[in-house]
């Protein structure tokens, strides 16, 4: 099938990159153009595990090629799929003026009959919206179905979410757009959920909204276990048990971050406003999430007491492991509200450097976790990239000023490190110097 991904961001260079290679011809467009460029020399503007291999094979099997020009990737797809950035306003209400300008410029540029199906994370009635703008736009008399196609990838495992999804969900009105979405997700092993256009946006708003207050609930119980000398991961554990609750994504931390949840969760209340209702559930979930990040700060501050120029090493700056995203990652405000008290930064992170240099000021940046140690009075661990699991904690000991670690991520045992003889602070675990 021919199909066009408009948009080259982490859903539709994953959307673009796993279509090509089930055998699809795909076009992926964008207007920036290096950016374009760089795509179809096989450069990859994000860092993601196995995007860069899949990329590289479908363009040398000529399944796959990259075009800054919309026109083309119009004129090409039986299917186009939007994953233009719905970025959030000030005000956290969604940006649409990116999916409007290219619902718009589908209209100009159709000349036969396509499917047009929205994979970017949209408000509840975005299908009608753009169905009443390609409408009201068409040049050529020919017909076309809007889809509602949500994707639930994550950063980090796209490849592997979108290969093998826990479901597909097709918001559809059309018959004939029904067959050709099927046909296409048919290589996909994955049950299909067909429903209306506004059942499937909505899918994925509030499957973003629950798992972030899984997270904030755990992370709320996280601060009982704290107060009454409880174990988080214990808890979480028997929990997860239960299968009606599971385990996953109740891991405590220093709160969800990236461009997801952080925006998701507010436009989601945004939306629920707009239609009359008031989302307190969600708010809570939003206010603890940003607790978290400040209680960790507080933390720091009690047991540091002054941190004017104390030396802090931070290990992890991206908001989740394998992935060089920064964006709202918890790390950019727990360092600033650390410089704010005069601390003097060292940070490392495998894959987030880059991206970081251009955000956080006054950090040095190091090249291994080794050096983000050396004279610190505290170290920091904000991401859990594998990479920290398996330090030579005895060299990180004799690198520190004082053997001193605030895991935000739990991801060592305390007693091993009680053992090691490090003061290990950890979250909703005990103290253990
Ligand atoms: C999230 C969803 O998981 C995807 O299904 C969805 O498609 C995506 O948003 C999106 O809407 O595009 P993502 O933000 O890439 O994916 O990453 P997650 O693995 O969900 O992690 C989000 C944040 O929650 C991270 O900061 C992570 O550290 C935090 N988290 C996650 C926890 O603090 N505890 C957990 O137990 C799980």
């Amino acid at each position: 099938m021919n199909i066009s991904v408009i948009g080259t961001g982490y859903v539709g260079l994953g959307t673009a990159a796993v279509f090509s290679e089930l055998g699809n011809n795909v076009i992926g467009a964008d207007i920036d153009e290096t950016k374009i460029k760089n795509l179809n020399k096989g450069i990859m503007p994000i860092f993601e595990p196995g995007l860069k291999e899949l990329i590289e094979r479908n363009l040398k099997e000529k399944r796959l090629r990259f075009t800054h020009d919309n026109k083309e990737a119009i004129m090409h797809g039986d299917i186009i799929f939007i994953c233009v950035g719905t970025p959030p306003k000030e005000n956290w209400e969604t940006e649409m003026k990116h999916v409007e300008a290219v619902a718009k410029e589908i209209a100009e540029n159709m000349d036969s009959y396509k499917v047009i199906a929205h994979k970017s994370t949209v408000p509840v009635e975005t299908g009608e919206k753009v169905k009443d703008i390609i409408k009201s736009n068409l040049k050529n008399d020919v017909e076309f179905d809007v889809v509602s196609n949500p994707e639930f990838l994550r950063e980090g495992t796209a490849i592997s979410d979108t290969l093998n999804p826990d479901r597909i969900v097709i918001g559809i009105e059309s018959e004939r757009a029904a067959e050709m979405m099927k046909k296409l997700y048919n290589p996909i092993k994955a049950p299909i959920i067909m429903t209306d256009i506004k059942s499937a946006e909505l899918i994925k708003h509030a499957s973003n909204a629950f798992l972030a207050t899984k997270i904030s609930f755990i992370n709320a119980i996280s601060q009982i276990c704290e107060k009454t000398g409880a174990d988080v991961e214990k808890v979480a554990e028997g929990m997860g048990y239960d299968q009606r609750i599971g385990r996953r994504f109740l891991n405590a931390g220093i709160g969800y971050g990236g461009f997801c949840f952080p925006k998701d969760v507010q436009a989601f209340i945004k939306i629920a406003e707009k239609y009359g209702y008031d989302f307190q559930l969600l708010k809570a979930t939003n206010n603890i999430n940003e607790n978290q990040k400040k209680y960790f700060v507080e933390t720091i501050k009690n047991r540091l007491r002054d941190l004017k120029n104390k030396n802090i090493g931070i290990l992890g700056l991206a908001f989740k492991p394998d992935t060089d995203d920064m964006r709202l990652a918890p790390s950019i405000y727990i360092i600033d509200e650390l410089q704010k008290e005069g601390a003097k930064i060292k940070a490392y992170d495998p894959e987030a450097m880059e991206k970081a240099k251009s955000i956080l000021n006054g950090v040095e940046f190091c090249n291994n976790p080794y050096d983000a140690a050396k004279d610190a009075d505290a170290l920091l661990i904000l991401t859990e990239w594998n990479e920290f699991r398996e330090m030579d904690l005895a060299k990180i000991k004799s690198l520190m000023k004082k053997p001193l670690i605030f895991d935000g991520r739990n991801i060592y045992n305390p007693e091993s490190m009680k053992k090691e003889g490090f003061n290990y602070i950890s979250i909703g675990r005990k103290d253990v110097a």
